[in-house]
């Protein structure tokens, strides 16, 4: 008896020392690979560096068969995040990991029969298998050991249910069912739920049930999924997603959670739920930050064709204006699946031409359709194409996607409480209940428009007549010292007096009082600027064209002559005007009168000899003579005159279009903020503002800005931030898409967070810098880029930052946004690549909502 029960505890023994020797010299290098010739025993597990993850043989819940796979290591709830033998478990604690003849992963059980193989093509007969801290099984040959884009085979290409930071996941051309859920809690064999990312139109994630689509989370804008009705722009950085385009030309999504040190996932769960869990080390416990589908709305389809759902009420469904349901009868006990039927049929359908043309009806906050067609054309072409083709029921225009179009019927439509986008119903003219007015109505109210016109242009008249009283205010070329040219005396009757089209721009001009602000008259400035002649370009500004002009004094000029193409020029000029006339800051170009003379309007501001920041920061032949020094003085006025701009002023004002070359530069090479076209003045205590005309340039525009059109104080110092970037690196934010690297600021933060961050410093200037200074640049440049504006510092806290070196600097989070269009549409990326390459594009987008 005693013999017999010693034996095993013998053999044990003997085993476990015989495998600490074989074991001895690797464990000395690392316990997370598996080389050629070691084997992994069941009980046994390599531990990736952080000890966040282990792999190794388990039994998941209460079952007691074992699996081989990948589970969190230090935490409580060891929670599995990848399983090889998903359907052939082993019974015994007998099965093995080793690396097989072919070089191939291999687990096997007690009697040596192979359960699982990685089952690549591997070249090497020198192969190894790491565990790396992210939580990726890496198999590659042992000399590029851990490497992925050398990797004959990874777990994270080969997911089962769970989908981690880091891990890509591949847009290709068709749907990609990449997540497969477990049977049942306890069983990880494959079960009826998928989850991965549909292409069409724009990329969208999709939970399926076998062959059936549950849930969709609404097409990606290049920021977020815009059917998820909690992200918006403003939280991703708490989502962390992008897609990006990776060395082999795909688009893969990732993620990655702003916070490193948290522990995060996300699963299809065996019951068929999209969750994303959080680790959270108070509780100890797997909290779930969502899950989807949340509500019978967020079911895919729960309306039926054309029927919209709402969560809120009693009335979960209703069919679309113009629709009606198509069995009444289910409809009223609550069985909507039948959806809805159109009420009256196109135009295009019907074979009779009477009736009026199709139109459109409106419905705002939804998540829109599924299956849309995606087109890269403006909102008044996309609604043309959907006329003309009578298969279209329905078009919107999304900014960041553009036009998406949808030829078959409307699927999937939610209405969100807030966001949501917009979408455009295709209707036959009788349902658009446009009202038929009775003929005399019409003609009573044509006939009061004939009266209203003929009053206000009596108005005018008068106004204009008692305007031609100040001439002095507009001939003067300030003072005498400027004569007016002998060749122009024929005009001389428009310049005198001419106030066409600009009565109320005089009245405003004399409110910003006119003795301060001295008015140029036109052909004056003509002669002062050779006639606006090319030699005397000095370049182009927000809104026009910028001439060097000499006064008859001698004393320099610059001159900005504002397009008359321009539709808001007039608008825009009202405000530079106003508002530069009364600032006055050794960090703001100085405005010294302007001139207005029926379409020609002109300010004219000091002269800078040296031009604008771009001019000199993106030339290789001049970087080197902006030194270190020079930058620093150039970030610190820069970010004085924003600080002015923000607090100091009398007036609370947001650039909205700050650039490198809207940075000016004097003799000194102070900085002086140019460019105030854009600036608005903020009233009270307002600190956000939407706007529905989004300014600004590509590359400076915040994330909000672009997307939403809320810009406040913080979107200047996002654009600040782009700034100091570029002042610091040398290179223009968008000159890296060319080359696929994204934008300078996931640059710079990719080496930022690899501690290379020096490296993102010009090669001019990078031996002569001050390297502490230099570094704590970047990391205010990287606090000011945050994705979320309320996380940006606010200037005085930059002035701060800048100025006092023993200022201690918070730990930015890692920026998401993108201006890569999110869509694999070839067509699409052509155009970013268009638009990349216009360095310095200002752009005007009519936000979507
Ligand atoms: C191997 O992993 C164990 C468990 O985390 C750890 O205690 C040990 O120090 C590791 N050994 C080496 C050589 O890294
Ligand atoms: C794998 O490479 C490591 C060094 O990187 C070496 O120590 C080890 O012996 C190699 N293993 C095999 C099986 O060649
Ligand atoms: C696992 O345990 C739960 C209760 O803890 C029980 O309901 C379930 O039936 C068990 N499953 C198996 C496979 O034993
Ligand atoms: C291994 O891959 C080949 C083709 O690549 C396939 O035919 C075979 O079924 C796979 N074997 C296993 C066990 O998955
Ligand atoms: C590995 O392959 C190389 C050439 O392909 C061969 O020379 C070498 O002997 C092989 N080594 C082993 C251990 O099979
Ligand atoms: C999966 O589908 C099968 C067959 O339709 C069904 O019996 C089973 O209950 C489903 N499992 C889950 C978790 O829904
Ligand atoms: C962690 O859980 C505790 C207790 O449930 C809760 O109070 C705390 O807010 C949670 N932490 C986070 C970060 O959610
Ligand atoms: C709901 O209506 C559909 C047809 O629209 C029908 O096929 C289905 O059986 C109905 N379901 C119930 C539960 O009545
Ligand atoms: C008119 O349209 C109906 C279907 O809407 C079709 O059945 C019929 O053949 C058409 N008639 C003519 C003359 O085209
Ligand atoms: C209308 O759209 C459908 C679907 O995109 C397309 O197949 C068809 O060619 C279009 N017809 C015309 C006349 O453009």
């Amino acid at each position: 008896m005693i013999s017999k029960s010693i034996n095993p505890v013998l053999v044990f023994l003997l085993s476990v020392s015989y495998s600490l020797l074989f074991l001895a010299p690797f464990c000395h290098a690392a316990n997370n690979t598996l080389t050629r010739g070691q084997s992994l025993k069941d009980g046994e597990s390599l531990i990736s560096v952080d000890e966040n993850f282990e792999l190794g043989f388990f039994s998941p819940g209460n079952s007691s068969l074992r699996y081989f796979g990948i589970r969190y290591y230090k935490i409580r709830d060891q929670a599995a995040i990848w399983v090889a033998n998903r359907e052939k478990p082993i019974s015994g604690s007998d099965g093995v990991l080793r690396i097989g003849e072919d070089g191939n992963l291999l687990v096997a059980d007690g009697n040596g029969s192979p359960v699982w193989s990685s089952n690549a093509s591997v070249v090497s007969n020198n192969t190894a298998a790491m565990l790396d801290p992210t939580g990726n099984l890496i198999l590659s040959s042992n000399d590029s050991i851990g490497e992925t884009d050398k990797a004959y085979w990874q777990s994270f290409s080969n997911p089962t249910d769970t989908y981690l930071p880091n891990m890509k996941v591949l847009i290709s051309s068709a749907e990609i069912h990449a997540f497969t859920s477990w049977k049942s809690a306890n069983d990880p064999s494959p079960g009826n739920f998928t989850m991965g990312v549909d292409p069409r139109g724009a990329p969208q994630i999709v939970v399926w049930e076998r062959s059936r689509r549950r849930w969709r989370s609404g097409h990606w804008n290049g920021l977020i999924f815009s059917g998820v009705p909690y992200m918006t722009a403003l939280t991703t950085y708490r989502y962390g997603f992008k897609v990006t385009r990776e060395s082999d030309g795909k688009f893969y999504f990732t993620y990655n959670p702003s916070d490193n040190s948290e522990l995060m996932r996300f699963q299809i769960t065996w019951n068929g739920f999209e969750e994303q869990k959080r680790w959270n080390e108070s509780a100890k416990t797997w909290q779930v930050m969502q899950s989807q589908p949340s509500e019978e709305c967020e079911n895919y389809n729960y309306c039926g064709n054309f029927g919209v759902c709402t969560s809120s009420g009693s009335h979960k469904c209703r069919c679309m204006e113009g629709f009606e349901p198509r069995q009444p009868d289910q409809w009223r006990r609550g069985n909507w699946s039948g959806g809805c039927g159109r009420r009256s049929p196109l135009q295009c359908q019907r074979n009779t031409s009477s009736g009026g043309e199709d139109g459109f009806k409106t419905l705002r906050g939804l998540k829109l359709p599924d299956f849309a067609d995606v087109e890269s054309i403006s909102l008044d072409a996309c609604r043309e194409m959907c006329l003309n083709n009578c298969s279209c029921k329905a078009y919107a225009h999304v900014s960041q996607i553009q036009c998406m179009i949808w030829n078959g019927d409307l699927i999937d439509v939610q209405r969100f409480v807030e966001g949501g986008n917009t979408l455009y119903v295709r209707l036959a003219d009788s349902e658009l209940g446009r009202s038929r007015m009775p003929t005399y109505v019409i003609i009573l109210i044509v006939l009061a428009g004939l009266a209203f016109l003929a009053i206000s242009i009596w108005l005018l008249w008068m106004l204009k007549k008692s305007l031609k009283v100040l001439p002095a205010a507009t001939s003067a070329c300030t003072s005498s010292k400027c004569e007016l040219p002998v060749y122009d005396l024929s005009k001389s009757k428009e310049y005198s007096t001419d106030a066409s089209g600009s009565a109320d721009l005089v009245i405003e001009g004399s409110q910003v009082n006119g003795s301060d602000l001295p008015m140029f008259n036109f052909n004056c400035l003509a002669a002062a600027t050779n006639n606006f002649s090319e030699e005397n370009k000095l370049g182009q500004g927000g809104f026009g064209l910028v001439y060097k002009g000499k006064l008859p004094g001698g004393k320099e000029i610059a001159v900005k002559r504002l397009s008359k193409i321009s539709g808001q020029g007039l608008q825009e000029f009202k405000n530079e005007i106003i508002l530069i006339a009364k600032l006055q800051h050794r960090n703001l170009v100085r405005l010294l009168g302007c001139s207005i003379q029926g379409d020609e309007k002109m300010l004219i501001y000091e002269y800078m000899p040296n031009k604008s920041l771009d001019y000199f920061l993106f030339d290789p032949d001049k970087q080197a003579l902006l030194d270190w020094s020079k930058r620093f003085a150039i970030i610190e006025g820069i970010a004085r005159g924003l600080l002015y701009l923000h607090r100091d002023s009398r007036l609370r004002i947001i650039h909205r279009d700050l650039k490198a070359s809207n940075i000016l530069l004097d003799e000194e090479m102070n900085p002086k903020i140019s460019d105030f076209g854009m600036a608005r003045i903020f009233g009270g205590n307002q600190s956000e503002i939407n706007t529905n005309r989004v300014v600004g340039t590509y590359g400076y525009m915040a994330p909000e800005y672009a997307m939403e059109g809320l810009f406040s104080v913080k979107s200047d110092v996002y654009s600040f931030g782009v700034l100091l970037l570029e002042i610091v690196s040398g290179r223009r934010n968008t000159s890296f898409r060319q080359t696929e690297r994204m934008i300078l600021i996931a640059y710079a933060w990719d080496l930022w967070n690899e501690g290379k961050a020096m490296d993102i410093v010009d090669l001019s200037i990078r031996d002569s810098c001050d390297e502490n200074e230099v570094l704590r640049c970047i990391q205010i440049g990287m606090l000011c880029v945050q994705d979320s504006a309320l996380h940006r510092p606010t200037m005085a806290s930059v002035v701060l930052m800048l100025e006092s070196s023993t200022t201690s600097i918070p730990l930015p989070r890692q920026p998401t946004f993108t201006s890569v269009r999110a869509s694999i549409d070839p067509e699409i990326s052509l155009e970013v690549q268009e638009v990349a390459s216009s360095s310095d594009l200002t752009v005007k987008v009519v936000a979507g909502r």
